[in-house]
């Protein structure tokens, strides 16, 4: 279960491509009501997006307590300095930017005046009497700013991991989809 000098284990695969695609999904999940008119209809699309955003949330954080406790294994090829240290700096920030998404939306949702329940089972009641303008904002610039910056960091590291696949021919694709075998 656990990682091995070499690579990751079951446990770190899992959650590797359970939160990428949860991540994934909720990034265009959220772009797409972003770009909806007001109505009850965005609304209802806004109680499923943070429902989801939750679930993912609580795997991210998982995940994150998970990779603090195992900690990283090191490159699965030959790799510079400067590369091995921009590859660990990405995914440190991916790690940290899909705690921050979710955490940034429930901010969002409390500085609204609202509560925070998953498909109507209550996580945060509504905590304050009425919508803090200021502090919403703030919630807001975070929550679509991150979801931009995960982006692009996230096209960023699909790019690295087709780099060592296709040009290095090296296993750092291979160990993150199944584990190595210990030799
Ligand atoms: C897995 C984590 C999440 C991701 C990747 C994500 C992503 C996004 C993105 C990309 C947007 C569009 C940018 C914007 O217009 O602000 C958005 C909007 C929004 N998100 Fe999230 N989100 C996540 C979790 C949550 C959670 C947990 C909540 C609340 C509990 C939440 C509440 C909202 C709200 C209220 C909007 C604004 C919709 C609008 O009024 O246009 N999100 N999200
Ligand atoms: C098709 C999409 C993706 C591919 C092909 C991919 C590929 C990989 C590979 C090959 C590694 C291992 C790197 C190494 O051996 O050092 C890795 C690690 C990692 N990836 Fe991805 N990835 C994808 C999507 C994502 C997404 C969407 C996220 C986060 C939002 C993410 C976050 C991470 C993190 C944090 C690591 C470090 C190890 C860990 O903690 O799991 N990846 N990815």
């Amino acid at each position: 279960m656990s990682d091995r000098v070499r690579g990751f284990g079951k446990a770190s695969i899992c959650l590797h491509w359970a939160v990428a695609l949860g991540i994934v999904g909720m990034i265009a999940f959220g772009m797409v009501i972003g770009a909806m008119p007001s109505g009850p209809g965005k609304t209802a699309w806004i109680q499923i997006h943070k429902s989801f955003g939750v679930l993912v949330g609580a795997l991210a954080l998982v995940r994150l307590f998970w990779r603090l406790g195992q900690g990283f294994p090191g490159p699965a090829g030959p790799t510079s300095r400067t590369e091995a240290r921009a590859a660990r700096a990405t995914h440190i920030a991916l790690l940290v930017l899909t705690v921050v998404m979710p955490l940034s939306g429930m901010l969002k949702s409390v500085t609204y005046a609202r509560p925070v329940e998953v498909f109507g089972v209550p996580v945060l009641p509504q905590l304050l009497a009425e919508k803090h303008v200021a502090c919403n904002e703030f919630a807001s610039w975070v929550h679509a700013t991150c979801g931009w910056l995960l982006a692009g960091l996230i096209v960023v590291h699909v790019c690295g991991a087709l780099k060592h696949h296709l040009r290095d021919r090296d296993p750092t694709l291979r160990r993150m989809l199944w584990p190595l075998p210990v030799r």
